[in-house]
């Protein structure tokens, strides 16, 4: 049986919106906006949406550096959005980030060296020679060669920066790795190697990575589990089986059908089946948001598969059943 890592109960992240003279509080961003899922030990979990749905935010508010509205983030059962509960629990040294943008989230004018070894200066007391010998040994398991540590960030590729970060991330032997988009702003070929490296890493280490991305195709051989995220809540959440042969929501029949098609013969069905999509999408906003736009609440619509539909129990249940059929 698979053992809980983390769980997100019900958590928000409001932005306050200020205008006027006053500067006063007018309205708020609702970046994220009651959301509940949870992540197993070792697994890679997704998140996936598009630009603006919330994942950023959830992620830096689960590793703590972002202040939560409302709700809890559980690990061993302790609140860690309370900073005191963090620091108690070593949270720092069991829960790292990866981000997108290496360039800026790797310091410019430091040495890899340094880069790699200030989360271990951070929580160890080691002699220069162990910690050269650390850093050595990171650098070798994400595949850099060892005159990498005199250098700067500036001296290397975008995907070799990525595989620094990696290093940097998992130096404090993590148990969780938040991975933002860590492989978008690479070419098609260089995110396959990150990516291989990264799954490799984490059958090593038996790290568990929350791995966001705004691309169902770049995550659907990483991930055992994932939730979709639209307009700061989850619309459909499952195991990947689920969503990717059995998908409900339109938002994530949409974002399946922007995956691009490698195969010839099949593009202009799959030119139609978007087009149809997109139409369903934008005709049918009232059948899939309430009166003001807003995600409805998850609904459970067959084991380990929830989708955000109306509060009627007949809605769920209608789709029950047509799964139901599609199974037999
Ligand atoms: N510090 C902030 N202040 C105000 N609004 C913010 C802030 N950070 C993010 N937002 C807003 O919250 C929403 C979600 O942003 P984000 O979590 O970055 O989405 P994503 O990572 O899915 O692109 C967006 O509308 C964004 O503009
Ligand atoms: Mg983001």
């Amino acid at each position: 049986m698979a053992k809980e890592i983390i769980k997100i109960d019900d958590l928000k992240v409001h932005y306050p919106i200020r205008s006027g003279f006053w500067n006063r509080i007018t309205d708020y961003v609702r970046a994220v906006d009651g959301i509940n899922f949870s992540i197993n030990e070792g697994e890679t979990y997704g998140l996936i949406g598009e630009s603006g749905s919330g994942k950023s935010t959830t992620g830096k508010a689960i590793v703590g550096v972002e202040k939560v509205t409302s709700g809890r983030v559980l690990y061993k059962g302790v609140d860690i959005t309370k900073s005191g509960n963090r620091r108690r629990l070593d949270y720092n040294k069991d829960v790292q980030m990866i981000f997108q943008d290496s360039m800026s989230s790797l310091n410019p004018r430091k040495r890899i060296e340094d880069i790699i070894a200030e989360p271990i200066r951070n929580f160890e007391k080691l002699t220069t020679d162990q910690e050269r010998d650390r850093v050595q040994e990171l650098l070798d398991i994400v595949g850099m060669p060892s005159d990498a540590i005199y250098k700067y960030p500036h001296e290397f590729s975008g995907g070799q920066r990525q595989r620094i970060g990696v290093a940097r991330a998992v130096a404090t032997n993590p148990k969780l790795i938040v991975a933002d988009e860590p492989t978008s702003a690479l070419d098609l070929s260089v995110q396959a190697q990150v990516l291989n490296f990264m799954k490799h890493i984490q059958q090593q280490y038996g790290i568990a990575y929350l791995f966001i991305s705004h691309d169902l195709g770049v995550v659907k051989h990483m991930s055992e589990n994932l939730a979709i995220m639209h307009r700061g809540r989850l619309v459909e959440l499952g195991s990947r089986e689920e969503i990717y042969r059995h998908p409900v929501h339109i938002y994530t029949k949409r974002l399946l059908s922007a995956i691009p098609v490698v195969d010839v013969d099949n593009r202009e069905a799959h030119k139609r089946q978007r087009a149809l999509v997109e139409r369903e999408f934008q005709e049918n906003q009232s059948k899939w948001y309430d009166k003001d736009g807003r995600v409805y609440p998850l609904q459970k619509v067959a084991e380990n598969h929830f989708v955000a539909l109306p509060e009627d129990a007949a809605a769920a249940a209608k789709i029950k059943e047509l799964k139901e059929k599609e199974r037999d």
